[in-house]
C-alpha cells in the first residue's frame, strides 16, 4: 500500500514544505491562487484525451450546503489516522481520501471548517498544493487541492480547532462517572467538515475505516465495526464497508462498558448505567427482526446504542451500526423507546436510501417516522401506536401554525428550499410528521399489502444509494399508484404546497380518547385533579393531557402538581411540557427544578422551547440568561447555537 511509504523523513520533509507553501499563500491572495491553480489543472484535464477514468459514479444533483465538486471528483474511501487529545480538545492525524478523478480533473474540492490543515500529501508522498477559500461562518472553506489525473489518494494532515462545531469534549464532572473525560461527534447536518476535511454533502458516500489513539483507560466507539472492550495500548481500529455519507461519521470516547441485548444488538453506556440501560432497551432485538420482516434484511451487521452523557443535543442520532442517544430515554418504564424504533428504521430510510440534499430531509425522517410507527405498532399493539400517530400530528399542527404566524409557509412544504441556509433550519416536525402523514394517505390509498411491497422494493432497489424528492416520486408513480390513485393522492400538493392537505388523514385514539373526556372537563372547571381518573395513565397519555389543557391559571397548577407531582417527574418529555406551563402561568415553584433541567439537559428539542418562552417577559428573560450562564458551557455548539438566538 502507498501509505507505508510515508516515512517518517516524509512526514518532516513535508511539515516543512507545507509550512513554507503556507506562509506562502497566507501572504498572497489565497483566493487568487486557488483560481489560478484551479485553471492550470483545470485546462490540462481539458486538454487530456485519455478518458480511462472509472466513470462508475452517477452524477448527483447540485448541492448548496457543500463546495465540494463531487461531479468531478468523487471521494470513495477514507481513511483516518488520529488521535484523539483531551488537553488539547484537539483530534491530530490525517485522513487519507481515495478519489475518483471522473473527468480527469486537476482539482479536489473539499469542505472544511475550523481545521488547521498542515500539509497535502499525494499517492507518491509528494506534497500538493492546496488552499482554503473564503471561510463562511456556516458552511466554512472550500479546500481546494491540486490533483493530477493519476491521483488516486490524498492524504490531508490536519488537526481540529477545541471548538469544532460537531465535537463536545466533557469534563468528568459532565459524566455520570465524574471521573473520566468524554468525546461524542455529532456530524449531522453540515459539522462532519469541523472534524474530517471531506466532501460533506449527503450525496456523496464513501466507506472508511480508521485508526483511532487514546488513553487506554477510555474506549473509543465510531459508526463502524466496532470492539466491546478497551485495549491496553488505547489504540482502535474500526472499518465501515458499506457506503456511507459524511453526516454519518461518527466517534465517542469514554469510560463505557457494552452488554448485548440479542443475536446482533447491543448497548453501550457508563458502567453506572449501563443494567438500567440494558432493561430499558430489552425490546432492541425484537425491533430489528420486527423491521425486518416488513421491509427486508437489515443490511449493517450489528445493530448496538451507546447510551451518552445528558448534553448530546439530539434524542437520537442514527450513527450506522451505533445510534448515538441521550440518556433521557432511560425513564425507567421503557416509555420512551420509539426513539430507537425511529433510529432503528434510519438504518434503511437514510442510512440505505439517503436524502440526496438538505432540501430533501423529509426522505429522511417522513420515511422514518412511518417505519417507526410500523416497528412499534408490531411490537407494542396498535392502541400504542394511535397514540403515538395522534401525538404526532398535534406536534405537527402546532408546528404549522407558528410556522404560517412567522411568515415562513414555505418551510411547511416537504421539499425545502434551504439554499443559503443552514440546513440545520429545517429541522422541524414538518419533515417529520407531515412526510408521515404524506405516506399514511398513500398507504391508505393502496392498501397496507401493496404499500409495503412497494417500500421493500424501494428500499432494496435504492439501497447504497441517494434519493431526491423528483426521484421518489418518478417511483412511487411509476412501481405503485395507477393515475386515479395519484390523482387521489395529489402527491404536489403535499410536496410542494403549504400546510397539511384535504385528504390528510385524521388520527383516531380510543386511549387518548379517555384523556381528551377528562381534558375538557378539567378545562371547563367542572372537576378537580384529583377527580381525574388517571388509571393505566402512561407517559403518552400525560403527554397528550398536558398538551390539551387550556386556560390554566396559578391555582390550576398548584392543584395539578398537588395531584401528580408533575414538578418531580424524572420523565423528560413530561417535564418539558410541565416547564413549558409553569413558564408561561409563572408557577414559581418549578423554577428550581426547571432550572436543574436547563443545566443537566441538552437536548435542543427540549431547551428551544423552554428558553423561547422564558424569553418572552423581561423578568423570566433575566432569569434565564443567569441560568444559561451556569448551562452554556455544558451544551453542544448545536444547543447553545439556537439558545445563543433566542437570548440575545
Ligand atoms: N437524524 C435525526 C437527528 C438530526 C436531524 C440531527 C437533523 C441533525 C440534523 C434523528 O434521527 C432524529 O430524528 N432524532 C429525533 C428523535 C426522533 C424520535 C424524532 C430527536 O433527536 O429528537
Ligand atoms: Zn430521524
Amino acid at each position: 500500500m502507498w501509505i507505508n511509504t510515508i516515512n517518517v523523513t516524509h512526514y518532516a520533509q513535508f511539515n516543512a514544505l507545507a509550512l513554507l507553501l503556507c506562509i506562502h499563500m497566507w501572504n498572497r491572495l489565497v483566493q487568487f491562487e486557488t483560481v489560478a491553480i484551479a485553471f492550470i489543472f483545470l485546462a490540462m484535464g481539458c486538454s487530456s484525451i485519455d478518458l480511462g477514468g472509472e466513470n462508475d459514479a452517477d452524477s448527483l444533483s447540485a448541492d448548496a450546503h457543500t463546495y465540494a465538486n463531487f461531479n468531478d471528483v468523487r471521494v470513495k474511501h477514507i481513511s483516518l489516522d488520529l488521535e484523539v487529545d483531551f488537553d488539547k480538545k484537539m483530534l491530530k492525524g490525517s485522513a487519507t481520501l481515495e478519489i475518483n478523478n471522473l473527468n480527469n480533473g486537476s482539482l479536489l474540492v473539499l469542505d472544511a471548517r475550523k481545521l488547521d490543515i498542515h500539509g497535502v500529501i499525494d499517492d507518491n508522498g509528494d506534497s500538493v498544493a492546496f488552499a482554503l477559500g473564503d471561510e463562511s461562518p456556516v458552511f466554512g472553506s472550500p479546500l481546494n487541492i491540486t490533483i493530477q489525473p493519476e491521483t488516486k489518494n490524498v492524504k490531508v494532515y490536519y488537526t481540529t480547532s477545541s471548538d469544532a462545531d460537531a465535537l463536545q469534549w466533557l469534563d468528568p464532572m459532565q459524566t455520570l462517572g465524574k471521573k473520566h473525560p468524554f468525546l461524542f461527534s455529532q456530524s449531522q447536518a453540515i459539522l462532519a467538515r469541523t472534524w474530517v476535511p471531506c466532501q460533506d454533502g449527503p450525496g456523496i458516500k464513501f466507506t472508511y475505516d480508521a485508526t483511532i489513539k487514546t488513553d487506554p483507560s477510555l474506549i473509543a466507539l465510531m459508526s463502524a465495526e466496532n470492539g466491546t472492550t478497551k485495549r491496553a495500548d488505547g489504540v482502535y481500529t474500526f472499518k465501515m464497508e458499506q457506503p456511507i455519507s459524511s453526516y454519518l461519521l461518527a466517534l465517542t470516547v469514554g469510560d463505557l462498558s457494552f452488554a448485548s441485548t440479542g443475536r446482533n444488538s447491543g448497548v453501550y453506556a457508563e458502567p453506572a448505567m449501563l443494567d438500567k440501560a440494558v432493561w430499558e432497551l430489552n425490546a432492541m432485538q425484537s425491533m430489528i427482526d420486527s423491521a425486518e420482516t416488513l421491509y427486508g434484511p437489515y443490511a449493517w451487521g450489528r445493530y448496538d446504542v451507546v447510551i451518552l452523557p445528558p448534553s448530546f443535543p439530539f434524542g437520537g442520532m442514527e450513527n450506522p451500526r451505533l445510534t448515538f442517544a441521550t440518556p433521557t430515554i432511560i425513564a425507567g418504564d421503557r416509555s420512551l423507546v420509539a426513539l430507537i424504533a425511529h433510529e432503528l428504521a434510519h438504518s434503511w430510510s437514510g442510512n440505505l436510501v439517503t436524502n440526496e440534499t438538505w432540501n430533501d430531509f423529509w426522505l429522511n425522517e417522513g420515511f422514518t417516522v412511518y417505519f417507526e410507527q410500523r416497528i412499534m405498532e408490531k411490537i407494542f399493539g396498535k392502541p400504542y401506536e394511535d397514540m403515538l400517530t395522534k401525538l404526532g400530528m398535534g406536534d405537527l399542527e402546532r408546528t404549522l401554525a407558528e410556522l404560517q404566524a412567522e411568515g415562513k409557509a414555505e418551510d411547511t412544504h416537504l421539499y425545502l428550499n434551504l439554499d443559503g441556509r443552514d440546513p440545520d433550519d429545517g429541522l422541524t416536525d414538518v419533515a417529520y410528521e407531515k412526510g408521515r402523514f404524506f405516506l399514511q394517505t398513500a398507504e391508505a390509498i393502496v392498501g397496507r399489502e401493496r404499500f409495503d411491497a412497494f417500500l421493500k422494493k424501494y428500499f432494496t432497489e435504492n439501497k447504497f444509494k441517494t434519493m431526491d424528492t423528483e426521484g421518489f416520486i418518478n417511483y412511487l408513480n411509476t412501481h405503485l399508484l395507477s393515475t386515479d390513485e395519484q390523482n387521489r393522492l395529489n402527491a404536489n400538493d403535499w410536496i410542494y404546497g403549504p400546510g397539511l392537505p384535504d385528504n390528510a388523514p385524521t388520527p383516531n385514539s380510543t386511549e387518548l380518547d379517555r384523556v381528551e373526556t377528562a381534558i375538557a372537563k378539567f378545562n371547563n372547571n367542572r372537576i378537580k385533579a384529583a377527580d381525574i381518573n388517571t388509571e393505566g395513565y402512561t407517559t403518552h397519555h400525560w403527554l397528550y393531557f398536558l398538551r390539551g389543557l387550556k386556560d390554566v391559571n396559578l391555582e390550576k397548577m398548584k392543584d395539578l402538581d398537588a395531584s401528580f407531582q408533575f414538578t418531580k417527574t424524572g420523565n423528560s418529555e413530561i417535564a418539558c411540557d410541565w416547564f413549558k406551563h409553569s413558564i408561561e402561568q409563572n408557577y414559581t415553584l418549578a423554577f428550581p427544578a426547571m432550572k436543574e433541567f436547563l443545566i443537566n439537559v441538552g437536548r435542543r428539542k427540549f431547551l428551544t422551547p423552554l428558553y423561547t418562552r422564558l424569553a418572552a417577559t423581561d423578568q423570566n428573560k433575566q432569569w434565564a440568561k443567569s441560568v444559561y450562564q451556569d448551562a452554556r458551557s455544558g451544551y453542544h455548539s448545536v444547543a447553545y447555537n439556537t439558545i445563543d438566538n433566542i437570548l440575545k
